[in-house]
């Protein structure tokens, strides 16, 4: 099989020259890191869990007119994208106190937002990814003001529909943090999309009824089966690998 080129290698994927131009392959690794890349490890099986919970995310959003970088899965651990050019800007989206936010303004975890709050960071990670406003999005060329408002608009659908989405599988989304790009068109036009990916890596997810946590909170806490909270997510989707947690063995990268 022919080498492929490597682009881009993160702390838990891996992107690929793509089959087409314009195209990249995305491998999600099972590496995770937290706390501004101090603290390492390894969640046997999460990039068979996230490839498929991103994959079935994106595919929701696309129904709804949410445009994605995302275009098929191609086996376990790749999924085919659009190449864009990323925006670098990570917009949060929070429903409940929690995390930075807890950290910041001294509240209690799990006190529920008033509205949902929007927050801009940076996407730097050799400044830890700082939180900016508009203003420093604007001023230092990141990103336009119609990119800006397109971003929010766009976020904020995402977290009324996937708040539902998840509200029908017992799970409360707490927060998350996603990323876009500008994918250029033949025609010239440039359109604002999804990218990255949406799992439980970027967002946090609580049990309805316990509020056990069911994402990567469990990694940066020391709080145990992760592994276990990941599956969970995407057996309540109904989209765990259909031969089991055997396919979730750790990954073979061949680059
Ligand atoms: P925070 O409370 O730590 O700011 O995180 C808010 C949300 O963003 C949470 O769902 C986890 C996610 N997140 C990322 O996707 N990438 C990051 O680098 C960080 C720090 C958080």
């Amino acid at each position: 099989m022919a080498r492929r080129r490597q682009i881009y290698e993160g702390k838990a994927k891996v992107l690929f020259e793509g089959p087409e131009p314009g195209t990249l392959v995305q491998y999600f690794k099972d590496d995770t890191s937290a706390l501004n890349n101090q603290k390492h490890g390894i969640i046997t099986g999460k990039g068979v869990l996230n490839n498929r919970i991103s994959e079935y995310l994106m595919v929701r959003l696309q129904e709804i007119g949410v445009p994605t970088h995302f275009m098929r899965r191609l086996n376990m651990r790749e999924q085919l994208v659009r190449e864009v050019e990323i925006i670098p800007v990570e917009i949060a989206v929070r429903n409940v106190a929690a995390g930075s936010l807890v950290q910041r303004f001294g509240l209690a975890e799990g006190t529920p937002m008033p509205r949902s709050v929007v927050e801009y960071y940076y996407k730097n990670s050799e400044l830890s990814n700082p939180l900016v406003s508009e203003e420093h999005i604007t001023a230092f060329g990141w990103a336009a003001i119609g990119e800006i408002d397109e971003m929010l608009n766009l976020s904020l659908r995402i977290n009324d529909f996937l708040s539902g989405l998840f509200l029908g599988i017992g799970i409360r989304l707490v927060d998350f943090r996603v990323e876009y790009g500008r994918l250029y068109h033949d025609s010239g036009d440039i359109q604002i999309v999804l990218a990255d990916e949406l799992s439980p890596d970027n967002c946090r997810l609580w049990d309805m009824q316990t509020n056990e946590k069911m994402d990567k909170d469990r990694f940066r806490h020391d709080l145990g089966k992760v592994e276990e909270a990941y599956q969970e997510v995407a057996r309540r989707l109904g989209i765990l690998p259909e031969n089991g947690p055997r396919e979730l063995k750790p990954p073979i990268i061949s680059p």
